[in-house]
């Protein structure tokens, strides 16, 4: 069963992303740089209902994949969200964003003493403190990162 078909359309092809938090729509499409110069059809359900999560946001782009890192900043804002591959209407593959353990080459450090923001070729590495809320430790320098500011320094 479907709660949300009356509201937004199923796609053609392309990918959705589905069980966002609710109002963090928007967030995740900045973290795609979907702006007005992007050419793809693309829907937003914000708050939405849904039945699991009381309420949830939900993206739908036309002829689009999300790249691994994509996928990997989503997950900072949505670690519960799932992604569906959508081909000729039919899902192709469906699976849930991963919050990893150990975040590479995601986030910068806010700390501008750290290390990796000094000239030395040393790329920004993050260990996963806590998901719910998103709280998240430098390996370098050890300062701790909530999702505001993790989301605010994304490579
Ligand atoms: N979807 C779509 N276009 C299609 C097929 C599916 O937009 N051609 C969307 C559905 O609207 C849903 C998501 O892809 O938001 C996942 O589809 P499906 O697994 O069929 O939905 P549910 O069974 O409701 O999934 P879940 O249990 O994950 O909520
Ligand atoms: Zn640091």
């Amino acid at each position: 069963m479907e709660e949300q078909t009356l509201k937004i359309s199923k796609i053609k092809d392309g990918t959705v992303i589905d069980h966002i938090p609710p109002g963090k729509a928007l967030k995740v499409l900045s973290i795609l740089r979907i702006d007005e110069k992007d050419g793809n059809s693309i829907s937003i359900g914000i708050r939405v209902m849904s039945k699991r999560l009381g309420q949830k946001d939900v993206i739908k782009i036309e002829n689009r994949d999300l790249e691994k890192f994509e996928v990997d900043k989503i997950s900072l804002i949505a670690p519960d969200a799932t992604i569906s591959i959508v081909k000729n209407y039919e899902i192709t593959e469906k699976f849930s964003v991963d919050l990893p353990q150990r975040l590479v080459g995601i986030v910068k450090c806010s700390n501008t003493n750290c290390i990796t923001n000094t000239k030395e070729p040393v790329v920004g590495e993050f260990t996963l403190l806590s998901k719910h809320p998103l709280q998240i430790r430098c390996n370098y320098c050890e300062r701790t990162m909530n999702e505001k500011e993790a989301t605010a320094s994304l490579f």
